[in-house]
């Protein structure tokens, strides 16, 4: 079978290392998973074969750099869950805390310099922030417990509202991308203004690989199992 008729999920399942050259590709790996990649590329006119040719050098590249990771496949649904925790929603709590402090200071300092940008980023950042709180209080009280117990049923009806709230944040980080033109800096922009772009960078990236775990991995257990 041609990778092209793999689904992109699939590839990353084999070695989630790959996620990083589907975010340099700018294919949605995580809330899009489910998707061929031939599909895919075609909606995006990329040539295929020319594509092909990147991700064998770039999984090539990662063979020289050691093992696979494909660790969540050894791991039962409570130790996945455990990781989940202790990978991404504890970083994503520490980085938005981070970032509550740098956003509003840079509305303060550059206000002057570029109104507009300084609101959109304000606003789209206290959307996602309010979003992501509340997804992952709710995954850790309601959703969690309900799949380590077992009671798949129930997990499952959660599952899909669950998802509509990745697709939220995904749609929330994608016009962020937009407003800051791909997070390009301003000549203006200061070591804070600097740190806010770093962090919505590496929050995007981390939230990537924390939904593919959870869509890709965690609930298509529950949803298979049930
Ligand atoms: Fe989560
Ligand atoms: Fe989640």
């Amino acid at each position: 079978m041609s990778i092209l008729e793999n689904k992109i999920n699939e590839l990353v399942k084999e070695d989630i290392r790959l996620a990083s050259f589907f975010q340099n590709e700018k294919i949605d790996f995580c809330c899009n998973g489910h998707r061929l990649v031939g599909e895919v590329l075609e909606e995006k006119g990329v040539d295929k074969d020319a594509f092909l040719l990147k991700l064998e050098n770039y999984a090539h590249n990662l063979e020289n750099e050691g093992e696979k990771e494909d660790f969540f496949k050894d791991m039962d649904d409570e130790e996945l869950i455990g990781h989940i925790r202790v990978k991404h929603h504890l970083y994503t709590r520490g980085v938005l805390k981070e970032l509550d402090q740098y956003v509003s200071s840079i509305v303060k300092a550059h206000y002057r310099h570029d109104k507009n940008l300084l609101l959109e980023i304000n606003r789209l950042y206290g959307s996602l922030r309010t979003e992501l709180l509340e997804h992952l209080i709710k995954e850790e009280v309601d959703l969690f417990p309900l799949i380590i117990e077992g009671n798949f049923k129930e997990a499952s009806a959660q599952i899909l509202e669950t998802e509509k709230e990745h697709d939220a944040a995904g749609h929330i980080l994608q016009e962020l991308r937009r407003v800051t033109n791909e997070y390009t800096l301003p000549a203006w922009a200061c070591e804070t203004f600097r740190a806010v772009y770093h962090h919505l960078e590496a929050l995007e990236s981390d939230l990537f690989r924390h939904i593919f775990l959870e869509n890709s991995v965690l609930f298509e257990r529950v949803l298979s199992a049930k």
